[in-house]
């Protein structure tokens, strides 16, 4: 028997204002992205904005549906807007940013564990990690090298 360990490094940066350029611009585009939610169930609107690898910027956000688990999330949306519009396009980056329908956006939030497990198989299916950057309207951000990262372990095509 051997314990084996799995590990991964983030950078947290105190305010949003300090990340580097590109990564800033994608997440205000994130923000702007906010405003095309459809999210009247819960009130939390997502924005996500992914940069392919041949510089497209592709926005989107979550879209909620009455029958409640058909509603999508924002990033999972972007997804399926890169893979539609640019088929076997890599995603290099993506920015997430959200505003509640009250209180504040002053933290990141990380997606949700089926939006992992989409985002490692995108990664994986068009052979680059993706950078995530994550932030509210203020405060801190956090940037992570490679979303796989969040979904260890992985159940992926390998195994069928
Ligand atoms: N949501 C996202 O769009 N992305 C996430 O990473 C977490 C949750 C959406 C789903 C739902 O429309 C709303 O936020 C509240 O859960």
């Amino acid at each position: 028997m051997k314990k084996n360990r799995r590990c991964f490094s983030f950078d947290v940066y105190e305010s949003w204002i300090d990340l580097p350029a590109e990564e800033a611009g994608l997440l205000n585009k994130a923000r702007e992205a906010v405003h095309t939610a459809y999210a009247p169930y819960s009130g939390f609107k997502v924005g996500a904005a992914a940069l392919l690898a041949n510089g497209a910027i592709i926005m989107g956000a979550n879209q909620e549906n009455a029958s409640f688990p058909a509603g999508l999330c924002a990033e999972r949306t972007v997804l399926a807007m890169a893979g539609a519009a640019y088929p076997g396009m890599a995603i290099l980056k993506l920015a997430i940013s959200y505003q509640p329908s009250s209180g504040a956006a002053d933290r990141p939030i990380a997606p949700c564990g089926i939006c992992r497990q989409s985002l490692q198989e995108f990664s994986q299916r068009t052979g680059s990690p993706i950078l995530l950057v994550l932030a509210g309207m203020e405060g801190k951000a956090y940037i992570v090298p490679d979303a796989a990262d969040l979904l260890p372990l992985a159940f992926t095509q390998d195994a069928l």
